[in-house]
């Protein structure tokens, strides 16, 4: 494939001036006491939904929030969203209660040119998930042009992110989409080399299919976080009571052994910082050979920070997703925000997963986040395009 876009018209291309436009969006974002706590997703929204404005649309956003149960909706309405967007915006944010039906119906064909509504929660429809022709089909009832923004949904084969997507002649992706996949389907494309991935978080079993795919194409990977434990745990270190995948020890050794064939370097931790629970207000810094009896490794050390930030001063391209410990609190913060800072300082194309890596580079402070080359909105959706998968909403919008 020569562009990672081929086939897919962007907004820009489509003829949206007047005419009723349905934009999935991915707002999910944190709320807290029905509070939203990080609005990232929306103000990533913003460009394509000024563009649609700008140019004479109807606008019609659309987004599913949280993971609600069947009948259960209760803290999990898009109306902070709603609120949210209107105050970026500047302008009113028209907000039916429901997401199909007669209630959206009357406001979207009231809608005039430039005006902008907000669809109820779509995962408050089980059809969603479903993936269900009829509901999809309902969706397309209210527009007649289709643009997909929502990254961070694209690897879901639900209704408004893929059977709805079908039933338009005209649709295509925003702003949004198009800068994710450049970026993270750039990395599947000849990437400039050195390339070196880091990799962090708690599981080794969330992130076989990606170490797979990524040790096809690396230089380097490094690896820290709790995902580290199980691998030096497979190299013989004693890792007391740290979080280990013990069925993935096995595993572990296979990577590994297959990095070693390929020739990948793996870097796993040097140094941690320990401590008996993860509560502690304080943590012991020690060699990963000596992990203290009855502790558990929270964060990696200083050093196994200045080993893994001379790798990546070396890289041309680095993609980094998951923490490099337990980020959140500050005892543990140092090895997460010394590696968010190493790929601010470095040289290379930085691509940062989102999820919990985007909010550690939020969290590092400074201008950090400014100094990537790109941070992604989405979680599971980069790694699974990282993986090299084909992903549902990115390929319902090839023509
Ligand atoms: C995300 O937060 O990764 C996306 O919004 C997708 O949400 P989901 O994992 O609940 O499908």
């Amino acid at each position: 494939m020569a562009s990672p876009l081929d086939g897919i018209r962007t907004i820009a291309e489509l003829p949206i001036e007047n005419k009723r436009v349905f934009i999935r969006v991915d707002f999910n974002v944190p709320l807290e006491d029905g509070k939203i706590t990080d609005d990232s997703r929306i103000r990533e929204a913003l460009p394509t939904i000024k563009h649609a404005i700008e140019r004479g649309a109807r606008v019609i956003l659309a987004s599913h929030l949280g993971r609600p149960k069947p009948g259960k909706t209760k803290g999990l309405s898009l109306e902070p969203c709603g609120l949210r967007l209107a105050e970026l915006l500047g302008i009113e944010v028209h907000m039916p209660e429901e997401s199909v039906g007669d209630a959206p119906k009357k406001v979207i064909f009231d809608l005039r040119a430039g005006q902008v509504c907000l669809l109820e929660n779509l995962r408050f429809h089980p059809e969603e998930e479903k993936d269900d022709d009829a509901f999809a089909q309902q969706l397309a009832d209210l527009a007649e042009v289709y643009v997909d923004d929502a990254f961070g949904a694209v690897h879901r084969a639900h209704a408004s992110v893929h059977a709805t997507a079908k039933l338009f002649r005209e649709r295509g992706c925003g702003m949004l989409l198009e800068k994710e996949i450049k970026a993270l389907g750039g990395l599947l494309i000849g990437p400039e080399q050195p390339y070196v991935a880091v990799l962090g978080g708690a599981k080794v079993s969330d992130k076989i299919a990606v170490v797979e795919a990524l040790l096809e194409r690396v230089d380097a990977l490094i690896i820290g976080g709790a995902m580290a434990n199980t691998f030096l745990a497979a190299k013989g270190y004693n890792m007391q009571a740290s979080l280990v995948e013990v069925d993935k020890l096995a595993l572990a050794r296979t990577l590994l052994e297959k990095a070693g064939k390929k020739k990948v370097d793996v870097l796993l931790p040097v140094d941690l910082v320990t401590a008996a629970s993860l509560a502690a207000s304080e943590g012991k810094l020690v060699d990963a050979s000596a992990v203290p009896e009855n502790t558990m490794a929270l964060d990696i050390g200083p050093r196994s920070v200045a080993e893994f930030a001379k790798r990546i001063a070396k890289a041309k391209t680095v993609f980094w997703n998951g923490p490099m410990g337990l980020f959140e609190k500050k005892p543990f913060s140092s090895g997460t925000f010394g590696l968010a800072q190493a790929l601010a300082d470095s040289s290379a194309f930085t691509v940062v997963g989102g999820g919990d890596s985007a909010a550690a580079v939020h969290a590092a402070g400074g201008d950090l986040a400014s100094k990537m080359g790109h941070i992604s909105t989405g979680g599971g959706a980069s790694l699974e395009l990282i993986e090299g998968k084909k992903l549902p909403g990115i390929e319902v919008l090839r023509t």
